[in-house]
């Protein structure tokens, strides 16, 4: 009696099994795509979202596989549809720059084709398996390595850390610096980085959740994309200067619970004679009082000398939502430097020109930045006012 009763109960969790599998099968949609996920979609992954969403990355899945990718396939679609993924918003009809390429219109269309036409999985081909290595250098071995010199801990009750890390170069000799890079620890949980040429160090407090410094950003850092400078421009280094590596954590729910540590190490790239142009930086900044109505800031600087520009970065308080950067010449015409339809505080990017932008002498930088009104009471408690600043690199 008692051994029909398990056979019964076997045939009935196999039925259930048989039932979840069909079920599991019907959810796949009938396919109409005429993509296929290894042919056509998986290049795209690899070179758009594979230096996050890798196995182990900062994104909390990796897509380079069918099996990874396909069930994600609603997600993708919104994702890309809302323009929120990839994380670069910028806008082609404006400027062009060096990180960050963005997927056509065409790219966009066929991947979106795919997840909603049944998300064909296609034959594997050689290419297909070969690794990404996320985790490299990915410009060569650079000149100069900087440990953090501990490793940071995340406890498994937290979720994200801003962390400032002090780097004495020691350096006996003043150099030229062309491109930094970062190898990080744990990647799974280094979202981005800035680093910044430390002028004064006393004001600065090892762990903060501060404003970024008004000092010269050397170059920001996020998984899978590096910029470089443009030929013979460089950034000075003093002799014994102290950068400061501003890491910003974020675990993703793979962690949740658990104690993770990281030890990154910054990498250096440097000219190898002093370059005809060094790069100089201006900041502007403006805060501006919360008003339920006027949620825009305007920042407008005039050049007082021809200048050619090479980078922009505007950083905002969390309720930033968009921001438009434009020059107009003396004579009235207006050049397109960056727009972000979608401001995302958690990505912050220098955005370098693939072709310095030549501005005349009294042209003036037209910067609008708006802020969504609803988020304002979620902003941090210290955060009374919203806030803009933009680096702006050049050289003469
Ligand atoms: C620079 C890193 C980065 C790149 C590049 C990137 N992603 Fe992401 N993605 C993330 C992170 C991190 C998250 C987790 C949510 C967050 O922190 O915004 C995420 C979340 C997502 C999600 C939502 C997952 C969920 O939990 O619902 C989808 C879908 C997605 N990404 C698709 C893509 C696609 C498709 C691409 C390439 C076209 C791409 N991403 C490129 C970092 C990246």
């Amino acid at each position: 009696m008692r051994t029909r009763c398990i056979q019964h109960i076997s045939l009935f969790i196999a039925a259930i099994a048989l039932f979840i599998a069909a079920d599991g099968l019907q959810a796949h949609k009938p396919v109409t795509s005429k993509f296929t996920y290894y042919e056509h979609i998986q290049p795209l992954f690899r070179f758009y979202c594979g230096g996050c969403h890798v196995s182990e990355g900062i994104a909390p899945m990796s897509l380079l596989t069918y099996k990874e990718a396909y069930p994600w396939a609603e997600s993708i679609k919104e994702q890309l549809l809302a323009d929120s993924m990839h994380p670069w918003y910028d806008d082609e009809s404006f400027g062009i720059f060096t990180q960050g390429q963005r997927m056509t219109a065409r790219q966009l269309d066929m991947i979106v084709d795919w997840a909603t036409g049944g998300t064909p999985e296609g034959v594997q081909n050689p290419i297909s398996s070969y690794p990404i290595q996320a985790v490299e250098w990915s410009l060569g071995m650079p000149d100069l390595l900087l440990s953090m010199p501990t490793p940071t801990l995340i406890d498994a009750n937290s979720w994200e850390k801003t962390l400032d890390i002090i780097l004495p170069t020691g350096l006996e000799e003043e150099r030229w610096l062309t491109a930094i890079d970062l190898k990080p620890g744990y990647p799974g949980m280094v979202h981005n980085a800035i680093v910044y040429l430390t002028k004064n160090t006393s004001n600065l407090v090892p762990e903060s959740n501060t404003d970024i410094p008004a000092d010269q950003i050397l170059g920001t850092w996020v998984p899978g994309q590096i910029g470089s400078m443009a030929e013979d421009t460089a950034y000075h280094l003093p002799a014994n200067a102290q950068l400061t590596l501003r890491i910003y954590y974020r675990k993703t729910w793979r962690d949740e619970g658990i104690e993770q540590s990281d030890q990154s190490i910054l990498g250096l790239y440097f000219a190898s004679q002093p370059p005809q142009q060094t790069i100089h930086t201006l900041v502007l900044q403006q805060i501006q009082e919360i008003q339920e109505e006027t949620d825009i800031i305007r920042m407008v600087q005039t050049f007082a000398r021809d200048i050619v520009l090479n980078g922009i970065m505007p950083v905002m308080s969390s309720a930033g939502q968009s921001v438009r950067i434009e020059v107009e010449t003396p004579d009235r015409k207006k050049i397109g430097m960056l727009r972000i339809v979608q401001y995302d505080q958690g990505w912050p990017i220098r955005y370098d020109f693939k072709e310095p932008v030549y501005v005349p002498r009294g042209s003036r930088i037209i910067i609008t930045g708006t802020y969504r009104t609803e988020e304002q009471e979620t902003t941090n408690s210290n955060e009374t006012s919203h806030r803009m600043k933009v680096w702006v690199d050049y050289t003469l």
